[in-house]
């Protein structure tokens, strides 16, 4: 059976007549990456301000995101984005603190501590799962709102709640995720906006800090921006990334199947990732296919060699970790959805270093270990509820402006399973 192909970028080419703006590129990727890139290791462009290098090996990749000896930098076009966008916050590296701040805003969600938010997450997802009798049958699950919702009442319940809220679902947060989903669909200014409202609310309830953690276990107290940086990139990713996940599952009932069987077993409820080896296959996949983050940027500080090519000082780096993932140099079978590739059954190595939706090095995602659990626990529930099926009357798109997503009303259709139990936890 030809396995299936889900969409795609459309990969336009960096044009060299049109040479575009280095914000086009950041912000419309996919728009102005050469067509090279995906079977190039390293791809140079001119433009008339910098030069515009591509990168798509992974041991250059790597090499360029552990850098530690400053040769590689943030860049400054993402670091001006972030100040127009959420402003300077804890998480700002041009302050000798950063490592610090970060290290102490980690903490609560180190990978040793996900556990014990893991009821918390349940509880959400519970609660949300209930909430679905009319989307049932013919009529299609909202992904996209649903999983915004989802995500945004997951965060708050693991990290922000007080201990009495975490299992229970409160009304205004469900109302502002909503309100964030419709946002969101306005355009970007909108949501910024929306999320801003939404973080001076969050903070008039809590503690310093990460409230929702035991005394003295909280982090470094949060400022305003760094909150709002906290919101944001802890459930938009993750709304991205459990809407492609369960569309693409709901395209292989097989799958499904052995999904489900994982989730039987009592241990299996901690969403312990050795245990589920085939759930967490399925994010794996998933997060190869559709990285949120479709790319990774860096400047050049001092002059260097890439793979045989010399690159100024000042030049821009892109990794452009969706095409990473999607190289035929370093994956059989590319754009075909097949998360056996991750359960050692076939050639592809599982720990493959061109796997990296969560960047590496010091700046990569530290909500990783977080994120995984979160979205193992989402699927386990959902599949245990639901036969999940597409909706052939709304097909999936993929998009990618900042961040890449799926776009679709209602692609999934929910058969209630009458054997479903509640996966325990
Ligand atoms: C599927 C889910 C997620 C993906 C794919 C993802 C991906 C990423 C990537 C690629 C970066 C680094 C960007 C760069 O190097 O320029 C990043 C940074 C970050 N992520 Fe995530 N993320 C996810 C979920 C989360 C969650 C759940 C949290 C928090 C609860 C979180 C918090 C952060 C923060 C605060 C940063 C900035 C770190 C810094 O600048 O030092 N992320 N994420």
């Amino acid at each position: 059976m030809a396995a299936f192909e889900p969409p795609k970028l459309d990969i336009r080419g960096f044009s060299d007549s049109v040479v575009p703006s280095l914000a086009a590129i950041m912000e419309r990727p996919a728009e102005h990456w050469p067509c090279e890139i995906l079977s190039r290791r390293v791809t140079l462009r001119e433009t008339p301000r910098r030069q515009v290098v591509f990168v798509t090996e992974p041991g250059l990749a790597r090499r360029i995101l552990t850098d530690r000896a400053g040769t590689f930098v943030r860049s400054r076009m993402q670091n001006r984005f972030f100040d127009f966008s959420f402003g300077k916050s804890l998480l700002d590296n041009r302050g000798g603190q950063w490592m610090e701040h970060r290290r102490s805003i980690a903490r609560p969600i180190a990978p040793h501590r996900v556990a014990r938010l893991l009821p918390a997450v349940a509880s959400a997802c519970r609660d949300r799962i209930a909430s679905w009798e009319e989307y049932e049958g013919d009529a299609g699950l909202p992904l996209l709102r649903e999983m915004r919702i989802l995500a945004f009442d997951a965060l708050w319940r693991a990290l922000f709640a007080v201990e009495a809220k975490r299992t229970v679902s409160d009304p205004e947060i469900v109302a502002a995720g909503a309100r964030l989903f419709a946002a969101h669909h306005k355009g970007f200014e909108h949501y910024i906006e929306e999320l801003r409202d939404l973080t001076e609310w969050v903070m008039g309830r809590s503690r310093d800090g990460l409230p929702g953690l035991p005394e003295g276990d909280t982090a470094q107290p949060l400022d305003v921006n760094s909150t709002l940086i906290f919101l944001d990139a802890g459930h938009d990713n993750v709304t991205a990334t459990i809407g492609w996940a369960l569309w693409l599952l709901a395209h292989r009932p097989d799958l499904q199947e052995r999904v489900r069987a994982e989730w039987n077993h009592a241990d299996a409820a901690r969403a312990d990732p050795e245990k589920l080896p085939v759930t967490m296959a399925c994010i794996r996949e998933t997060l190869r296919l559709y990285p949120p983050a479709p790319q990774i940027l860096r400047d050049v500080a001092e002059p260097v060699e890439l793979d045989g090519t010399r690159v100024g000082r000042n030049a821009m780096i892109v990794i452009p970790v969706y095409a990473l993932h999607r190289s035929e140099l370093w994956w059989q079978e590319p754009d075909a959805y097949r998360p056996e590739r991750f359960l050692g059954q076939e050639g592809d190595d599982p720990q493959a270093a061109a796997w990296i939706p969560f960047s590496k090095g010091e700046r990569a995602c530290f909500g990783a270990a977080f994120a995984q659990m979160e979205l193992a626990m989402f699927i386990g529930l959902i599949a245990d509820r639901y036969e999940l099926a597409p909706n052939p009357a709304d097909p999936m798109r993929c998009t990618a402006r900042w961040v890449l997503r799926p776009e679709a009303d209602a692609p999934i259709l929910l058969r209630p399973r009458d054997t479903a139990r509640a996966v325990r936890t």
